[in-house]
């Protein structure tokens, strides 16, 4: 079976910086509350009408540019959003349109916060069955234009943040590899992190009085949010590094999911490992949910945190919930 390595990675986080004092002039909330409940200081939101899909261009053509692949070479697009431009088709589609891809296989991965790291498990097999060679993954959100920004949705409004990330992912005939990818869900917690509406449940599935209700934003009970990604992060990470027969000292840096600055100190001191090889970057970004991981890794190898042959551990929590890891070998 083949090998498959990230040959190239870039990111994108729109211009528009959004501070936390700012936020004190829209909702009944303090830049003290939100640094510490959150760690987040600021986060970036579109301020024209831009979609999901124009931001993953911008971190597309950089993944492409580093691995030296062009568009009419990438045979697969899976693109990992809750936040597609529209409520179908999914934006894959909209990649391959508007990068002037072949007529590939396109598709869109709706896992949350996991999604991403859903997205790289499915094309690291297209890659090892020989399906495929250049398989092009991205992670790409814009929650701000989603989210209630009155009092009434603070706790989920001062979370998010826009962005995207992209990977290349081909064949690998050097050290190089993706060692292992694992995914898990648990769906009898849905309601606990979920935007209800448009919902196929109701008829009609959206209304005036519906949107009225707030039902089509996101909630989130944020105590059980917090309960379950403390014990499920540090035990997706423990699976990968078991399946690799590799320690927590064998690792050069995890790069978990931006949640919550308090949720990413609580799972590394739980693994026993310093927030110096524990990335982090929601202090600028906030959450940008399915676009953390790869905005992440494209920062940390940007800034030098991840060299050749670096064991590289990327794990995710969020709704559903889901969980996930991968282990790479850089
Ligand atoms: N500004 C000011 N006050 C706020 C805000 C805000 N933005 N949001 C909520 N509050 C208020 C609430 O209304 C509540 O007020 P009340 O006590 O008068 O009713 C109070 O703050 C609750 O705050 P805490 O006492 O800190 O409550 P708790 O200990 O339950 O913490 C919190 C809440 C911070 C959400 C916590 O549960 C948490 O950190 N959960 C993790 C959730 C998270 O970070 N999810 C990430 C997104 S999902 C993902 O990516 C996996």
């Amino acid at each position: 079976m083949r090998k498959t390595k990230i040959s190239g990675i870039g990111h994108y986080v729109p211009e528009n910086i959004v501070t936390n004092k700012e936020l004190e002039k829209i909702m009944d909330t303090t830049d003290e509350w939100i640094v510490a409940r959150t760690g987040i200081h600021e986060r970036r939101w579109v301020d024209s009408r831009i979609g999901t899909s124009d931001l993953a261009v911008k971190a597309t053509e950089k993944a492409l540019d580093m691995a030296g692949v062009s568009a009419k070479e990438v045979d697969l697009v899976i693109f990992a959003t809750l936040t597609a431009d529209y409520n179908f088709p999914g934006s894959a589609v909209q990649i391959q349109d508007k990068m002037g891809m072949d007529t590939i296989g396109a598709f869109d991965i709706k896992a949350a916060c996991s999604a991403f790291l859903y997205a790289l498990s499915i094309g690291d097999q297209y890659v090892k069955t020989g399906q495929a060679n250049n398989v092009l993954v991205i992670g790409a959100e814009i929650q701000s234009t989603g989210i209630d920004i009155s009092t009434r949705g603070r706790d989920m409004a001062v979370l998010f943040g826009d962005g995207a990330g992209a990977a290349i992912l081909q064949p690998s005939n050097d050290n190089s590899e993706v060692l292992s990818t694992h995914i898990h869900s648990q769906g009898k917690y849905l309601k606990e992190l979920w935007a209800e509406l448009p919902s196929s449940i109701l008829k009609p599935n959206l209304s005036k009085e519906l949107l009225d209700d707030g039902r089509h934003f996101p909630h989130m009970n944020g105590r059980e949010v917090f309960r379950n990604a403390v014990t499920r992060f540090p035990e997706v990470i423990k699976e990968a590094l078991d399946k690799n027969s590799l320690t927590i000292d064998d690792v050069a840096l995890f790069i978990p999911h931006q949640a919550n600055l308090r949720i990413t100190q609580s799972v590394a001191q739980r693994l026993g490992v310093g927030m110096d090889r524990m990335y982090s970057n929601i202090e600028r970004y906030g959450n940008t949910t399915g676009a953390s991981i790869p905005i992440a890794l494209s920062e940390a190898f940007g800034e030098g945190k991840i060299k050749k042959n670096d064991i590289v551990i990327l794990a995710s929590f969020g709704a559903g919930f889901t969980w996930a890891s991968a282990a790479i070998r850089w």
